[in-house]
């Protein structure tokens, strides 16, 4: 439960940001929780708080299969409730997980240039899958499909502060009937 706007809000679903690293979706869902006043959780620290190991750790003892498995497992826990999710940008590979978004909550895809997002990612060492700039845009092309195919609604982000993607978020979510008044 929130106040925005001076009435007091609680979504009616979970609200899960997807997109690619460096699209904004730890940033805009912290933003998202600071204006309505709602919980907001980053499904990549929930996983590394719960396994207490980073991911870089689980990746390289582990490998991506055991990383995913993980991920399934906390993004189906964290949708129990009607929170904000930003979630890992590779959560679309699994079709589980895009299901598991589509039966619970809403989804909002954060889009973003691999230019843009290279620009905003400081340590490339925590994101074991973000290696260059080529690499990043073939992933991002190769993703698209799937980030189209889970998202209820698109936001470019690019050239654009976190508060005016916030901003436009709450629309959306206006919009669709998330923000339900207390
Ligand atoms: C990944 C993105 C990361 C993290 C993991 C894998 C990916 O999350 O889940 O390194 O496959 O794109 P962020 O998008 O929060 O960086």
């Amino acid at each position: 439960m929130g106040t925005w706007n001076n009435v007091s809000w609680s979504l009616d679903k979970p609200v899960y940001l997807i997109g690619f690293m460096g699209s904004g979706k730890s940033s805009v869902g912290a933003e998202l929780s600071r204006m309505l006043q709602v919980e907001a959780v980053d499904a990549d620290v929930y996983l590394e708080t719960c396994e207490r190991r980073t991911i870089a750790d689980i990746f390289a003892r582990d490998g991506e299969d055991a990383f995913r498995s993980m991920e399934t497992r906390y993004l189906k826990d964290l949708s129990q409730e009607a929170r904000i999710i930003s979630t890992g940008g590779g959560v679309v590979k699994r079709a589980q997980n895009i299901a598991i978004m589509h039966q619970f909550g809403f989804t909002v895809y954060l889009q973003v240039t691999a230019e843009e997002a290279a620009g905003r990612i400081s340590d490339a060492s925590s994101r074991p899958l973000f290696r260059n700039l080529e690499t990043a845009r073939l992933t991002i092309e190769e993703r698209r499909p799937l980030y189209e195919c889970a998202a209820d609604a698109s936001v470019n982000t690019t050239g654009r502060s976190i508060h005016t993607v916030a901003q436009e978020i709450v629309g959306i979510l206006e919009k669709n009937s998330l923000l339900v008044e207390n």
